[in-house]
């Protein structure tokens, strides 16, 4: 996996639980790289594996739920360090939408070693999107995180549902706002107007 991933978790762990915590979990993670990450190395997924064990044991909270929280708070930091994806972007659908065929894409185009996942979209109504989620890695709970970060970059309500199976997880993003807009617009519209008649 890349670097960033790792320099990141270690920033986002530092943050949430203090510089002394992250320390204490590399040095009980014992990864064979020693732990001195940096964003232009290139790391096995084993080792945040190692890292996410050790924290989940140290902070006694379940390692999905510690990935997710990364993944919230990842997602800033690609935002901020590619914002020429979200330039002109104000709908967060279309956005999530945009991710395997546009975002992804590019991501490889720059970097040839990077391990994506398919986030194969399916537009299943104006305001909701399915997300079939793959990987050789477990990181369906990053994904959810991701999409979390990217509901408070839009400050929009998304309700995400899940379905795991054995090939991945199917995901669905509703985009809540959306709904409620498009409804008190028809309220206020022509149906409500018949309805006084
Ligand atoms: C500006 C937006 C984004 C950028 C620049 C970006 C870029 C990246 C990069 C560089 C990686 C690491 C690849 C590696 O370690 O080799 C990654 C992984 C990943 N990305 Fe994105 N990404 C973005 C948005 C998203 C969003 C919104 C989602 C979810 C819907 C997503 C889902 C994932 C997942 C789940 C992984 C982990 C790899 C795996 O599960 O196999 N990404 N992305």
């Amino acid at each position: 996996m890349k670097g960033v991933i790792f320099t990141e978790f270690v920033a986002f762990v530092e943050l949430e639980f203090g510089e002394d915590a992250a320390d204490r979990m590399i040095e009980s993670a014992n990864p064979p790289s020693g732990g001195a990450y940096t964003a232009v190395g290139q790391y096995p997924f084993s080792e945040l594996a190692l890292l996410v064990t050790a924290l989940a044991k140290q902070s006694a909270r379940p390692a999905p739920a510690l990935i997710q929280g990364y993944g919230r708070y990842l997602f800033q930091r690609l935002a901020a360090s590619a914002p020429e994806f979200l330039e002109g972007v104000s709908d967060p659908i279309a956005f999530l939408e945009s991710v395997e065929t546009h975002i992804h894409v590019e991501v490889k185009k720059l970097y040839p070693e990077a391990q994506l996942p398919s986030l194969a979209p399916r537009r299943i109504a104006p305001h909701a999107l399915e997300l079939e989620y793959r990987s050789c890695r477990p990181l369906g709970a990053l994904c959810i995180g991701l999409i979390e970060g990217c509901a408070d970059h839009f400050g929009a309500k998304l309700t995400v549902s899940t379905q795991t199976h054995p090939k991945g997880m199917t995901i669905l993003v509703e985009h809540e706002n959306a709904v409620a807009s498009a409804c008190s617009s028809q309220i206020g519209g022509s149906d409500h107007a018949q309805l006084s008649l």
